[in-house]
């Protein structure tokens, strides 16, 4: 299945010179959200990833992550932006082009024999998908790797990451 087909450019979007790449239109065909996601753990299960728990980052991860944990029969954490998870969290700083962001994850959900694959829908500079792989070291989860349905290559994203598998579907 051709999935770039099923993704919709959207030019200068937040802002100008920006293409931004939209799954909406990818999660509302059906078949398209059907083969994204067996593509996903087929993937998965090439490389011998059998984690306990898919993480899935704000918010765009959850929709690709759930179901991927699913199919994997894993469980799902949730990171978030930092005051919208209700109990005791673990939190990691992390540097934007400007100033700094930080993510959370809820203390109880993980352990530090955990072994984790971290989703998100999309990789462009790594900068999230490298804070949530520190936040969850520091925790002393064992990180398996990554899955992205989108790679955004120019942007150089996977060189800042451990040197573990990185599973994407499309790349740009
Ligand atoms: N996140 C960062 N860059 C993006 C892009 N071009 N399209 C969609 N999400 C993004």
């Amino acid at each position: 299945m051709d999935l770039k087909s099923l993704i919709r450019d959207i030019p200068d979007f937040p802002k100008p010179g920006i293409v931004f790449r939209d799954i909406t239109t990818l999660l509302n065909h059906p078949q398209g959200l059907r083969y994204t996601i067996d593509t996903l753990t087929a993937k998965c299960r090439d490389y011998g990833l059998s984690p306990d728990y898919i993480v899935g980052m704000e918010s765009r991860g959850f929709l690709f992550g759930v179901p991927l944990a699913y199919q994997l029969e894993a469980g799902f954490i949730p990171v978030r932006k930092p005051g919208k998870l209700p109990a005791a969290v673990h939190s990691i700083e992390y540097d934007l082009e400007y100033g700094s962001d930080s993510l959370e994850i809820h203390q109880d959900a993980v352990a530090s024999h955990h072994k984790v694959l971290i989703v998100d829908d999309l990789i462009a500079t790594g900068g999230t998908a490298k804070a949530t792989a520190g936040l969850l070291e520091k925790i002393g989860c064992e990180v398996l790797g990554f899955a992205f349905i989108i790679e955004l290559i120019d942007l150089g994203g996977r060189e800042k990451l451990p040197d573990l598998p990185i599973i994407t579907l499309i790349d740009y």
